[in-house]
Formats: structure tokens, sequence, C-alpha cells
């Protein structure tokens, strides 16, 4: 595709819009993950506000729930000097029945900078992104903070970005996305995330009903058996199992669940014994992980949370200093 048609590069190659990991250079990640480093030196009184999004105002529009995406962006936008603007969905003109783009129109004229976007439907971000270049307004920055079962990019990042951070060469790794991957979002931005990447080995590890069909076309190894996924894997990736987004009876019983899917103390051990344990939360304790692990020496899952403010001020950066 010649770059002034992506739907997420400027002209230059630039991020314009985050929407997806699908489609992007390896470059750009590479890119967004290296911009990060600094933001993580948070700990001086000085360094926790620049002045990268001073005068800029971010509008986060979560039309679904959120403990972390939102807080975490709320954070990173106000650490860069931004003016940030939580729209309260559930008191907001979308429940008279406004659409989503007489929504998006009307923060554009409250001058909106950066649109900050969580939907149940996939494919909204994009909605927004197509609309905003078909009215050209293409100063205003859409950031996808996940849709649907399609993308949550920012996620992804910082899911990379972590790992990098335990386990630095990503092309000598062995990492397993274990769970529901078939109503995960988060599952196919880690998969195309790590395929971009270059990592070493990257298996899945699910019941038939909870994989996508031909799940294996995404450049993954399949495993049903959790025992045998597990082993010798230098990273283990936890997903939630997204019962929200389950019709019908997918699983017979979350008890037979965490017995073969669930990651406990004896599971872990047939990793390899430096591995480490993520989760994007947030965690059904004792359905997909136990308690055991996911508060035991092996878990990354705070750590996830403490990056994501790095990744997200990145992303936000870059889109600002693209818009400049
Ligand atoms: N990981 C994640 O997206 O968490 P929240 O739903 O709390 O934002």
């Amino acid at each position: 595709m010649p770059i002034s048609e992506h739907p997420q590069l400027d002209r230059d190659g630039r991020l314009r819009h985050l929407l997806s990991i699908e489609g992007l250079p390896r470059e750009v990640l590479v890119r967004i993950l290296d911009a990060a480093e600094p933001f993580t030196d948070t700990g001086s009184p000085d360094s926790r506000k620049l002045p990268l999004l001073r005068g800029k105002s971010v509008f986060n529009l979560f039309f679904e729930n959120s403990t972390r995406t939102r807080t975490t962006f709320e954070i990173a936008a106000k650490r860069l000097s931004a003016d940030v603007i939580n729209l309260n969905v559930a008191a907001s003109s979308t429940n008279k029945g406004e659409t989503l783009l007489d929504t998006v129109d009307n923060l554009c004229a409250m001058h909106a900078d950066m649109l900050v976007v969580r939907h149940a439907a996939s494919g909204a971000p994009h909605l927004i992104a197509q609309h905003l270049s078909a009215t050209r307004r293409d100063q205003v920055h859409v950031i996808n903070a996940g849709d649907g079962r399609h993308a949550h990019p920012t996620q992804g990042l910082l899911d990379l970005y972590t790992i990098r951070h335990y386990k630095r060469d990503l092309s000598r790794l062995c990492v397993a996305i274990v769970g529901d991957v078939l109503h995960s979002r988060v599952a196919r931005s880690q998969i195309h995330a790590l395929n971009i990447l270059g990592v070493g080995e990257l298996r899945v590890i699910a019941p038939k009903t909870l994989l996508p069909a031909e799940v294996e076309r995404m450049g993954v190894r399949v495993f049903h058996d959790m025992r045998a996924g597990l082993a010798g894997v230098d990273v283990i990736m936890m997903l939630r199992l997204q019962n929200e987004r389950m019709a019908g009876a997918l699983l017979p019983s979350a008890q037979e669940y965490f017995k073969f899917f669930g990651l406990t103390q004896d599971k872990l051990e047939l990793a390899r014994p430096d591995a480490i344990v993520l989760h994007p939360g947030p965690m059904n304790r004792g359905v997909e992980i136990d308690s055991a692990v996911a508060d035991g020496p092996h878990a990354v899952i705070l750590p996830q949370v403490t990056f994501g403010i790095a990744v997200r001020m990145a992303v936000m950066s870059l889109l600002a200093a693209a818009g400049a």
C-alpha cells in the first residue's frame, strides 16, 4: 500500500492514528518502544511533567468499562501537560440517540486534538479516523483503546515493552499466549506485534472452542494441551476469559476451564525457570490464573500497568510530533 494511503501513517511514514498493530511497519513499533524508554524514568519530581502536549486537548471516549487503559491514558496525557477531558458516556447525549460521528464532530468543534476511543464495536476507531479524513480534519488523531474483538494496540505495545524490559532479545524467545484467543482483541494485537518484531517461537494454548478458525495462519503454533504448550517457554501471556463476549456455552464450566487451562504453580514449573507471566487484566482469579501465580515471583502483571503509562506517553508524543 502506498504510504500516502496508509490509514495510520502520514506521507512521511509518521504515526497519524494508532488503530491497530496489524499493518504497522516494524520500525514504527520499535520507534514507539524506544520512545517509551525515557518516560519510564518518572522517579524524580522533575521528570513527572513534560511540555510535549502543552496546549493540546485529549478526549477519553470510553464506551466500555476500563480501569487500567482509561486511567493510564489520563496519567500519560497529564504528564505530557495536555488538557484531559474524560467524556462521561453514561451521562452523555449518546443515551439520547446521538451517533458516534455526531459526538466526534462536537468534540472536534471543542478543538479536540486527540480522541482515545474504546468501543464494543470492532472498527469504531477506524470509522472515526475515516470520517476525520473525509471531513479534512487530519490534525485530529485517533487512538484505539480497544474495539470489540479486533484490536487493543497500546496493550500489545505495553506487553512487548514489558517482555523487552525483562528478556531483551525477542528473537531467542518462546512465547505462549494462553486462553480465550477467540474473543480477545489483546491476543490479536499481541500476535501481530510479536510476529512483526520477530519473536523466536509463538504458541497459542486454548481449547478448540476458544480459538479462531485457521488461527495457524496468524503465524502461531497451536496447542490444546497446556502442559505440552508450556514446556520450555520463556514468556506466558495469560488472557482473560471474555464471558461478556461469549454467545452460548463454549465451556463446560469455569472449574473445568481452570483445571485444564488455568495457570497454576505446577503448570508454571513446566516453563523455563526464569519465565515471566503477563496478564492484561482484569484477572479472573481461580478461573484463568491461580492467585499463587498472579501474586508470585514470576508475575510481571503490575509492572505491565506501570509501563503502560510510558508506552501511552510515547504514542501520544509521536502523534503530536507528526501533527506539528
Ligand atoms: N487491559 C485492559 O484493557 O484493562 P482495562 O479494561 O481495565 O482498561
